[in-house]
């Protein structure tokens, strides 16, 4: 592992802009620090696909599940995650646990000495010390990046993973959306081509954000932005969309998108970003995927969600086929394992292990 982040000052990555970060981070497609979305090409991104689907088929076999575990047991993990967090939190222990690794976990800042006044510096440095991974979800944007750099200049650098920070990014949750839209569009060729309709709360999601800079890497590829014009996404993600060439439009009618739509992509309204509550008084009954919705969508189309979801999918659609959000949850644990794995150097390992079984 080489460390990352101990050759730059701070103030010189901090101003790099992001597709600049991200080819920083890149290290030549193997994974140390992962702060942004903007460190994965094409190319890995299909990478750390067939990765996370050959440890999905090892671990369908009892002797399969032995060799996972057999990959990382010396190594601790800590999860470190002060913001609400079920599928991301959960999916990453699990994905310690399929690689053999010890988990450690900070939820509550309550109950660690945050709460006696330790700055978030010197917790995750603490954590440093008895682990050799922080996974770290905080609604500080750029924390994630400031405490990697922190610990890559200290005697004892760790990986850090970026499992969601403020409204800006969620790397690991655009690598899942990316996997399962890869899953999806197998037999119809790949994302190449496609149309991906993303609904709800644009301006604030950051899966929305993470997951639209990883499309521009595929040809081709159209966005349909739908929301309620206060909602809408913001003109960094639009201008970055008309640098790289990226079809897109900026629409408000739901009905008329769904049925261009490759993959509709519905969030929540993010209202705990307002503390007067104010968006909670918008109408978002136009943005819902209701089970009537699913006459208008093509046959083999997709319907994702990051998830916590509200009313914005009824739960009359989950048993239709192209409601694929469960499966998109599960999904994360896969890649963040093959992430994990790729990050310790057992990519190799494993890509042998499941080519010996085929
Ligand atoms: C998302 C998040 O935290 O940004 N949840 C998740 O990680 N699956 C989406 C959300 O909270 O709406």
């Amino acid at each position: 592992m080489t460390v990352q982040l101990s050759d730059i000052t701070w103030d010189a990555f901090r101003a790099l802009e992001l597709g600049e970060k991200g080819r920083y981070l890149a290290n030549d497609g193997r994974e140390y620090h992962v702060l942004v979305a903007q460190q994965f090409n094409r190319k890995r991104l299909e990478e750390l696909g067939a990765l996370a689907t050959h440890i999905r088929r090892i671990s369908k076999q009892e002797a399969g599940m032995t060799f996972l575990r057999s990959l990382l047991p010396n190594q601790r993990a800590m999860l470190y995650f002060s913001q609400p967090s079920s599928r991301t939190f959960l999916s990453f222990c699990s994905a310690c646990e399929i690689l053999g690794m010890n988990i450690g976990e900070v939820r509550d800042t309550a109950t660690s000495s945050e709460f006696k006044g330790e700055t978030q510096e010197d917790s995750v440095r603490t954590f440093s010390s008895y682990f050799d991974l922080i996974v770290m979800r905080s609604q500080i944007g750029g924390l994630a990046e400031r405490m990697a750099w922190l610990l890559s200049n200290t005697e004892r650098p760790v990986p850090i993973i970026n499992a969601g920070s403020g409204k800006d990014q969620h790397p690991t949750q655009a690598l899942l959306d990316v996997y399962t839209l890869q899953r999806s569009f197998e037999k119809r060729g790949s994302i190449d081509g496609k149309t991906i309709v993303f609904v709800g709360d644009l301006a604030r999601g950051r899966t929305v954000r993470s997951l639209a800079w990883l499309l521009t890497n595929y040809r081709d590829v159209k966005m349909l932005f739908v929301a309620p014009t206060e909602l809408q996404i913001g003109e960094d993600i639009l201008g970055l969309l008309r640098s790289a060439g990226v079809k897109h439009e900026v629409m408000s009618d739901f009905d008329k998108a769904i049925p261009m739509g490759d993959a509709i992509y519905m969030t929540r309204i993010q209202d705990e970003w307002d503390a007067a509550g104010e968006s909670r008084k918008i109408d978002i009954s136009r943005y819902c995927f209701t089970r009537d919705k699913l006459a208008l969508l093509k046959p083999d189309a997709v319907i994702m969600h990051p998830f916590p979801r509200r009313q914005e999918i009824s739960v009359d659609v989950d048993d239709d086929p192209r409601a694929v959000y469960w499966r998109q949850m599960r999904n994360g644990m896969w890649i963040r394992a093959a992430l994990i794995a790729a990050i310790f150097g057992k990519e190799k390992a494993i890509n042998e292990y499941f080519a010996a079984q085929a």
